[in-house]
């Protein structure tokens, strides 16, 4: 288990591209962190370390964005916020999805689907500074 503090987007946005050096395919890595603590700040770290040129941003509607890195590397950005049951995973193929060993896949709101808390590589936990607007506590655990 490592922990960071980031102070500013940026911040956090470079810890994301540092961690990404890691990332094999097949990797699963879940984000756990309130509304705008920073996990897609973070994932557009991760993106930008494959240099992905599609815009990153939060799939809360759509649920599923695919990235695709300069060296066809495929990258699944799932937002599960708007998740009401976990029935619905079968709905998008989440099984699937997880076992793909092509891919790598990035989960904001990871805590709605209970087989992340053991299929998941990594865990990246975000919460906010109580007392400084912009910093944040980042912990990054291999599960
Ligand atoms: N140290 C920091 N790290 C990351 N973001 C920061 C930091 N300081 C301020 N911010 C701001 O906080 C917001 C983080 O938004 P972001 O979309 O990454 O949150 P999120 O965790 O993905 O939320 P959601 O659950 O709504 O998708 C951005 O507006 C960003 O500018
Ligand atoms: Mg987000």
């Amino acid at each position: 288990m490592e922990k960071f503090t980031t102070n500013s987007e940026q911040e956090t946005i470079d810890l994301g591209r540092k961690f990404a050096e890691k990332l094999k395919s097949g990797d699963i890595v879940s984000f756990r962190g309130d509304l705008g603590a920073g996990k897609t700040e973070f994932i557009k770290g991760i993106c930008e370390y494959f240099q992905v040129e599609q815009v990153v941003s939060s799939p809360t509607f759509t649920i599923i964005n695919t990235y695709y890195g300069i060296d066809r590397e495929e990258i699944i950005h799932i937002d599960l916020y708007r998740l009401e049951k976990e029935k619905e995973l079968i709905e998008i193929g989440f099984d699937e999805i997880l076992n793909d060993d092509y891919t790598i896949k990035l989960i904001e709101w990871s805590e709605k689907a209970q087989i992340l808390n053991t299929n998941s590589d990594y865990l990246i936990e975000i919460t906010h500074d109580e007392k400084l607007e912009d910093r944040r506590a980042i912990i990054i655990s291999e599960v």
